[in-house]
């Protein structure tokens, strides 16, 4: 089972395996858990990378 969670304006969180297709095409599996950048701050983006708290 996959869950989402959203954390106030910070990353959405998804638990569970997954798989992401970034935008030049590639594909990244993720086995358990990813954290994703709703800031546009992160310097590895799509990925959270905790820069949202300095906002
Ligand atoms: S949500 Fe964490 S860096 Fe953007």
């Amino acid at each position: 089972m996959t869950a989402i969670n959203l954390i106030g304006k910070g990353p959405l969180i998804v638990l569970g395996e997954h798989t992401v297709t970034l935008e030049d095409g590639s594909q990244v599996v993720k086995e358990t858990r990813a954290s994703y950048c709703r800031c546009g701050s992160s310097e590895n983006f799509p990925f959270c990378d905790g820069r949202h708290k300095g906002l």
